[in-house]
């Protein structure tokens, strides 16, 4: 086998920046530095662009121009979120979350459980859906907040968000959801949701790192988290990132072009990468709900054998970048939170692999990481004291 050209199927950790997304941010860097805050007309024109993003994610996620205010990633937008609406319903001290987010929400959690909110994390079953029921039980008067992802960067998995939605305002609490996998996986359209506050993230769709964005609806009582300048009409302070904003932008308009080629397509290719492996490769589980996931990902266990030591194969022999976990868990040696709480026996727990697919992946590659998949599991379990075959 040979260490050739890189074959990239970590997407869900983040994605290549799309050269046309590149093209359009590029006189950003270059030309039209200015600050759209400026009076003079070089100011102007920045801004004129911003609009003009501001408009494209609108359009992307079925909301309204006003509705968008620029980030800097994911993470700032889910921790707007939150912050705002305990700020906002400052008599209300619970949030109820679920126990598969993105560190994001759940470190945050995590801290505010410690400074005395009530953070309530709803378990999962062993395929990591959610009953709405228990989100339904688990809010009453004190609730501010329910935070639930719509899309799971590890297994995929798809959330019902406005069945959620609907119940936390049954209740009079505020609804946000982490939407930074969901978007440019699968449709999306806020209009038709009651969703209150979507956080979403530059690089997760081909933009570049540095850029996010967070859906507020449209007479939400809001309180920004960066407090200083009156950028974003007073809800997020500090000068715009105007390259990023206008990547963005543009990244979301590609994004809703390329949304039927990665229902079927990327699909198609996970589909066959899954089949592939399912048929030369004994005992190895799927995890996550097959029926209702983003049609990019798919995360394996395959008993006996460590995942890092696949990963590190993979990478060595054919140069495919894959992950074992979710990329913030990586490097730690704990197993992810998301497999333990779908309940992955000890022996399947180290063992997990997270392949993420894009439109810049081809069948060529998918091939190619099979057989190298084959190879490795196969070299692994031959030495492993854990497999009994
Ligand atoms: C579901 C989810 N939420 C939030 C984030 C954080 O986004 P960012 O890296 O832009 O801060 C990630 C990144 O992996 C994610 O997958």
């Amino acid at each position: 086998m040979d260490n050739g050209k890189l074959i990239y199927v970590d997407n869900n950790a983040t994605t290549k920046v799309d050269p046309k997304v590149f093209e359009a941010m590029k006189p950003f860097l270059t030309e039209y530095y200015g600050n759209p805050s400026s009076i003079y007309s070089f100011g102007g024109i920045v801004s004129k662009y911003i609009d003009k993003a501001r408009k494209q994610v609108a359009d992307f996620l079925g909301a309204l121009p006003e509705e968008v205010v620029f980030t800097s990633c994911g993470t700032e937008s889910d921790s707007t979120a939150i912050y705002s609406a305990l700020s906002i319903c400052s008599n209300k001290n619970k949030i109820v979350t679920s126990k598969v987010e993105h560190p994001a929400v759940l470190n945050l959690c995590n801290y505010l459980s410690e400074r005395g909110y009530n953070i309530v994390e709803i378990p999962v079953d062993k395929n990591g859906c959610i009953d709405v029921q228990r989100i339904d039980e688990a809010i009453d008067n004190n609730t501010a907040l329910v935070s639930v992802m719509w899309a799971n960067n590890e297994i995929g998995n798809i959330y019902p968000v406005n069945e959620i939605a609907k119940a936390a305002h049954a209740k009079g609490a505020m609804f946000h959801t982490d939407g930074v996998q969901a978007a440019g996986k699968i449709p999306i359209d806020l209009s038709k949701t009651e969703i209150d506050m979507l956080s979403m993230s530059g690089h997760k769709i081909h933009a570049p790192k540095g850029v996010g964005a967070l859906y507020i609806r449209k007479g939400l009582r809001f309180n920004p988290f960066l407090i200083g300048g009156h950028q974003e009409n007073g809800r997020r302070a500090g000068t715009e990132n105007n390259a990023g904003i206008v990547a963005l932008g543009r990244a979301c308009e590609l994004a809703e072009q390329n949304m039927d080629y990665e229902l079927t397509e990327v699909k198609k290719m996970r589909d066959y990468l899954e089949s592939e492996i399912t048929e030369k490769i004994p005992k190895i589980k799927i995890n996550g709900d097959c029926s209702n996931r983003v049609p990019n990902t798919t995360n394996v266990s395959f008993e006996g054998i460590e995942g890092e030591s696949i990963l590190l194969i993979l990478d060595k022999m054919a140069n495919i970048a894959a992950s074992s976990g979710s990329a913030c868990t990586t490097g730690s040696l704990k197993p992810s939170h998301v497999l333990t709480a779908i309940g992955l026996k000890d022996i399947m727990l180290h063992s997990t692999l997270r392949i993420s697919l894009s439109r810049f992946n081809t069948m060529e590659e998918i091939d190619k990481v099979v057989e190298t998949l084959v190879y490795a599991v196969k070299k692994l379990r031959d030495i492993s004291p854990f497999w009994k075959g």
